[in-house]
């Protein structure tokens, strides 16, 4: 196992481009089981989750071949079972249903497990398929939809703590071959759905209202294949937006899109920051002004992102003055706390909130990362911290951020990547 050893304090400036997003890649490669047709995807991120999806479309029958960042699937013939040995390193492993379940009128995938950031249920992604005419069981740890025929209908996709992401993607990818219309309410409006939607209609689906919290599907008799650019990740974004934020002169992202990141910008101008973006970039740099500590709840999109929490947290540890982060998606999602507090930061968890009193500074030590975004929280930490913090169990961050070792050295970090 690797470890990322970070020498803080040194300033950040320059510019860096940023990959494609995994949370719109996954569900998207799941689509592709839709035809039968061979699909072109582009800026495909190389992350190990990425991976793991490639690897149960082959192993669900797919043709898959990887050129760099484009990746090419033709899934001529399926088969529809997804067992545990191959979907229990992913919960989003979950986005086959829908497609199986359009495609061969059923599938059977391991159930996922829950992970450190909370219990994650999906009862709203079964509901959602029953509403168009599946059965649906839960026996030895598999879930198993089967449909003779789906037919359109309307779905609720939001529960008590807001619309599901993927259960939306997972009923859209189960209602385009559906016969008639289905309604989808209560539906997730993530950048991720939109693109999403958008490479179903290039295959011939007809969707309309992706982006809005109603989603109208009406079903097609089959779908061809298409060829898609995947849109930038608009949470490696927000991670680089807050290290150019903790330690930057001027930090400048390329290939993003701003307006997916603006409750990220609106917050950290909020707090003091100066930010400027065109169509394609975003710069984040410090303008003098003494910051100023915040209060963010975290909310489904347009609102600020629950993938961000962890981040802010770090960022508001060392801002002067007492700061609060609520969690309204996932109340539990504070692992990386105590990390933060054993590099001195004062925090402490009410509730669903963090109560954060900001500290001058932070000091390097042995961290543990304990999922994706509190790994990413504890190296922006370490950016900050006087001497050398060390980041463990960095396999997290591969999950979800390519190369971030080498796109901060870019930048002017004194970090690296060493075996443990
Ligand atoms: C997606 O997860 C993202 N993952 C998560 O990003 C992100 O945190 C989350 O959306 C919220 O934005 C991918 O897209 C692969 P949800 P998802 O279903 O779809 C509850 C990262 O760091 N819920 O939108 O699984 C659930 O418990 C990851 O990149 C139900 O109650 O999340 C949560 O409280 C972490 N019943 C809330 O809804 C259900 O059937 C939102 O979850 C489904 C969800």
């Amino acid at each position: 196992m690797d470890k990322i050893l970070i020498h803080g304090g040194q300033p950040l400036s320059g510019s860096i481009k940023i990959s494609g997003s995994k949370n719109s890649a996954l569900p998207i490669l799941a689509a592709t089981l839709l035809t039968r047709e061979p699909c072109v995807i582009h800026r495909v991120p190389d992350l190990s989750d990425t991976n793991y999806m490639l690897q149960i479309l082959m192993h669900l029958g797919a043709e898959v071949e990887r050129a760099s960042g484009t990746v090419t699937i033709k899934a001529e013939k399926v088969n529809s079972v997804a067992p545990y040995e191959v979907v229990r390193k992913m919960r989003a492993s979950v986005c086959v249903l829908g497609p199986l379940l359009g495609r061969c009128k059923e599938a059977t995938v391991s159930l996922p497990g829950g992970c450190v950031i909370g219990d994650r249920p999906i009862d709203l992604h079964l509901k959602g398929f029953e509403s168009l005419g599946a059965a649906v069981r839960v026996e030895n740890g598999n879930v198993k939809v089967f449909a003779p025929k789906l037919t359109g209908a309307i779905a609720n996709m939001c529960g008590k703590f807001g619309p599901t992401v993927l259960g939306t993607d997972n009923v859209m990818m189960a209602a385009v071959l559906a016969k008639g219309v289905t309604v989808i309410e209560g539906a997730a409006a993530e950048p991720e759905v939109c693109d999403l939607a958008n490479f179903l209609n290039k295959m011939g689906a007809s969707i309309e209202g992706a982006g809005s919290r109603r989603i109208i599907i009406e079903g097609v008799k089959e779908l061809h294949g298409a060829e898609h650019d995947i849109i930038p990740d608009r949470i490696e974004t927000g991670t680089f937006m807050v290290a150019g934020a903790i330690c930057g002169k001027g930090v400048t992202l390329n290939r993003v899109q701003p307006e997916h990141v603006s409750s990220v910008a609106t917050a950290l101008s909020e707090s003091g920051f100066n930010i400027e973006s065109t169509s394609s970039s975003i710069t984040v740099s410090p303008n003098g002004a003494v910051l100023r500590p915040l209060e963010l709840t975290t909310e489904p999109y347009p609102g600020f992102p629950t993938d961000m929490q962890a981040q802010m947290c770090a960022l508001l540890s060392t801002t002067e003055g007492k700061s609060v982060i609520t969690e309204s998606v996932f109340p539990q999602r504070y692992m990386h706390v105590a990390e933060l507090k054993r590099m001195g930061a004062h925090m402490q968890i009410e509730g669903a909130s963090a109560i954060i009193q900001g500290v001058e500074r932070l000091l390097g030590a042995p961290v543990m990362a304990s999922d994706l975004r509190a790994s990413a929280a504890l190296v922006l930490a370490g950016l900050k911290a006087d001497g050398v913090t060390e980041v463990r169990r960095v396999y997290h961050i591969d999950r979800g951020y390519e190369h971030l070792d080498e796109k901060l050295r870019e930048l002017g970090a004194h970090i690296e990547r060493v075996k443990e």
